[in-house]
């Protein structure tokens, strides 16, 4: 990584090639930056760095989540305003999911620090660990668990893909995980979160604006499937008679896709599958996969799990197979908070107010503090792919509207 230069106001475009090289995925393409992987730990380390030059006061909270800090002289914190975002990734995953509100809240912190002279709130950025859940399962972890949406215990004993608990990996990066869960003294200290992010769709490609603010953001859940059968031999065993989860799944992927259709608005993914023990000669014993499933109404979600568990069911016993259906983690259709989305749209004036399909920390934080995004123009509409992209000039055009909309906060 390339050392900032601190004697000039940065740029997004210039913090972003900083870490380009950083968790480059030279097998998928783009960029893969789990949580507390090596990638994700420099890119810490570079934020860290970051915030320091810049005279910010850095420290970690009790569930690894990053805090910089613009402290006000009296080293006041309560009811401050707070930016960011995240830094981990998908497997494979473009370089603006997280990044982009990252690089965004410091380069508006550098141009606030040049034009605010008087402001009653401290102001921080945030990094929030394992916002893709693309390690331990659960997405947006680290809100989760400040704000208690999912239970210390619970999530001390997530497993990521190699069966390591994320209590053992949390106590590996200094963690005390006595520490960890909720904190409700920190979220009271929250006055406002507005988080930037690069636009997951073509809204704004299709409304020719670079940037909006955030409206919604869709409810949605995660599921984690297990069919179980009899694990074989590929050439001694006859086709009749087989116990075979890979055919039970597939036809559960197919089904969560038809049943998906027939719900307007509904979103299904079957978008990681693992066959154990995974051979070309085997006949799997398991097929473990994540179901990723979303709508803007919450009874409508719970009504598409009961009928695709139930079709499930049906479709293992048909294959001599028996299968289990664990919800991993749901969240509510959020609104964003009304008066902070009417005070955003001052200074950022002609900006489309956009709904997302997307998953936040913003959406988890909104059930507690005042909550908002900002979203930048990606003339791709792909995300959560090498293919995500946004315009140099529309990611300068994100961070100084993000440095106006908190300007107008820090008083
Ligand atoms: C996270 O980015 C999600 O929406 O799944
Ligand atoms: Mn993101
Ligand atoms: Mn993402
Ligand atoms: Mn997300």
């Amino acid at each position: 990584m390339q050392q900032s230069n601190t004697t000039t106001l940065s740029t997004v475009t210039g913090l972003m090639s900083q870490i380009a090289e950083t968790g480059r995925d030279t097998l998928r393409g783009g960029y893969t930056r789990p949580v507390y992987s090596h990638a994700e730990i420099e890119l810490r380390q570079w934020f860290i760095e970051q915030a320091q030059s810049r005279g910010l006061s850095v420290e970690q909270d009790g569930n690894g989540a990053l805090w910089a800090w613009w402290d006000l002289p009296t080293g006041d914190r309560t009811d401050a305003v707070v930016t960011g975002s995240h830094l981990d990734s998908v497997p494979g995953g473009g370089p603006f999911d997280g990044p982009l509100g990252v690089a965004s809240a410091l380069t508006a912190l550098d141009m606030l620090k040049s034009r605010v002279q008087e402001r009653t709130r401290a102001l921080a950025i945030v990094v929030f660990p394992e916002e893709e859940g693309s390690r331990f399962g659960v997405a947006c972890l680290g809100t989760r668990m400040m704000t208690g949406a999912i239970s210390l215990e619970k999530a001390l004993n997530l497993r990521d893909q190699d069966g390591t608990t994320f209590a053992d990996v949390a106590r590996s990066n200094g963690l005390d995980t006595r520490l960890m869960g909720p904190d409700p003294t920190r979220l009271a200290h929250i006055g406002a979160f507005v988080e930037l992010h690069v636009e997951q769709g073509l809204g704004l490609g299709e409304l020719d604006h670079p940037v909006a603010i955030g409206g919604s953001i869709l409810g949605h859940g995660r599921w984690r499937l297990s069919v179980t059968g009899q694990g074989n031999h590929a050439g001694t065993t006859l086709m009749a008679g087989r116990r075979d989860p890979m055919v039970a799944a597939a036809q559960m992927v197919v089904a969560i896709r038809n049943i998906a259709r027939e719900q307007p608005h509904a979103r299904a993914t079957v978008g990681r599958i693992e066959p154990v023990p995974g051979g070309t000669n085997v006949i799997a014993s398991a097929v473990n996969f994540w179901l990723d499933v979303r709508h803007p109404d919450d009874a409508i979600t719970a009504a598409l799990i009961q009928r695709i568990h139930d079709t499930a069911l049906d479709l293992a016993a048909s294959e001599g197979c028996e299968l289990s259906l664990n919800q991993e983690s749901l969240s509510p259709t959020v609104t964003f908070d009304a008066t902070l989305t009417s005070r955003l749209q001052g200074p950022l004036t002609n900006a489309p107010v956009l709904d997302t399909g997307a998953g936040h920390d913003a959406g988890v934080l909104a059930a507690h503090v005042p909550s908002a995004m900002i979203f930048v123009r990606n003339p791709s509409g792909i995300s959560h792919s090498p293919e995500e992209y946004v315009e140099d000039a529309d990611a300068e055009i994100g961070a100084a509207a993000l440095a106006d909309a908190l300007a107008g906060m820090l008083n």
